[in-house]
């Protein structure tokens, strides 16, 4: 299968691009594996007809919002994202007249109409540099309230905070922690910063999925204990041959980062089955606050 989705790819002038945390045979049949950054990045500048994106639907939205004159496909289109679907356009209207007119920061987890309404996205690897790029003194984060919680840490701003999350990292415990690192002397822990607030402060390093492999490859340490979805363990593996990967926790997998097959890459690429579009309405207001972000390094 993976040699008939590369010549499909060639035939087509497509690229695969996948997330840190897909199922392995996807990850090492794509052009590109990234981050959540890295990946808005390549969406940005490729030069192929057609996006491929295995990940989840708010990731192939922020291709297609950055290449409207591409086809973007989402081989699984129920492939959501929970955390993305806490925040409307109509909560977050209903909050800013709460809170008055504050500038918003919104994490790339969040539906393009969202993003359409906000002064600027964020990933978890620039997080803090675009906060501080602001020029107020208070923010509303959405829709993340650990990822916001972690930033008002690290920021004189007053950070007004959305209650939303990713269920997977928010149901990690201090005790998965303290009982990997017994099972694991000596391993340095690397946790997402979608962790809540105290398994995050028993962290090593606090990093974005790319973050962590990043770290991992720089560091003279040879095992690791880690705290995210666990598809990002096959990444850190192939990145990383002599060194060791632990799970902070079995129970960090992410269904609907799991629900692309190979067969679903196949069918889309034939059929071109599975198109995400942005409407102009939205994609012109959202493309503003995606290429604020791209330009803050
Ligand atoms: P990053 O790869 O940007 O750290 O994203 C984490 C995530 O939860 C994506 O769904
Ligand atoms: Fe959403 Fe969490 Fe899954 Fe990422 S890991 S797609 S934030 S539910």
């Amino acid at each position: 299968m993976k040699e008939i989705i590369r010549k499909l790819l060639k035939e087509k002038h497509a690229v695969l691009l996948a997330h840190n945390y897909q199922p392995p045979e996807i990850q090492d049949v794509a052009d590109l594996c990234g981050d959540s950054l890295e990946l808005s990045i390549r969406a940005s500048r490729t030069d192929a007809k057609i996006i491929v994106f295995c990940g989840v639907h708010f990731m192939a939205e922020t291709a297609s919002i950055l290449s409207p004159e591409k086809i973007v496909l989402l081989p699984r289109m129920d492939a959501g994202c929970p955390m993305a679907d806490t925040i409307t356009p109509e909560s977050l209207s209903a909050k800013l007249s709460e809170l008055g007119p504050v500038p918003v920061v919104t994490y790339v987890n969040s539906p393009a109409s969202v993003k359409a309404m906000s002064t600027v996205c964020c990933t978890s690897a620039n997080v803090l540099k675009v906060i501080n790029s602001i020029d107020a003194p208070e923010i509303l984060m959405t829709p993340d309230r650990n990822l916001a919680q972690y930033a008002a840490r690290h920021t004189n701003k007053i950070v007004h905070i959305w209650d939303g999350c990713c269920p997977i990292h928010d149901r990690l415990t201090a005790e998965d922690i303290t009982n990997a690192r017994q099972a694991h002397p000596g391993a340095l822990v690397m946790v997402h910063p979608e962790c809540q607030r105290h398994v995050v402060e028993m962290a090593d390093a606090v990093l974005s999925t790319s973050g962590m492999i990043r770290y991992a490859k720089d560091s003279s340490c040879s095992t690791f204990i880690v705290a995210t979805e666990n598809g990002l363990l096959h990444t850190l593996r192939q990145n990383c041959p002599d060194k060791l990967f632990h799970p902070a926790a079995a129970h960090m997998m992410c269904s609907d980062m799991k629900k692309i097959s190979m067969e679903d890459v196949i069918h889309s690429l034939e059929t071109l089955d599975g198109q995400v579009r942005v409407p102009a309405s939205v994609r012109i207001p959202a493309l503003t606050s995606v290429q604020r972000m791209i330009a803050i390094r």
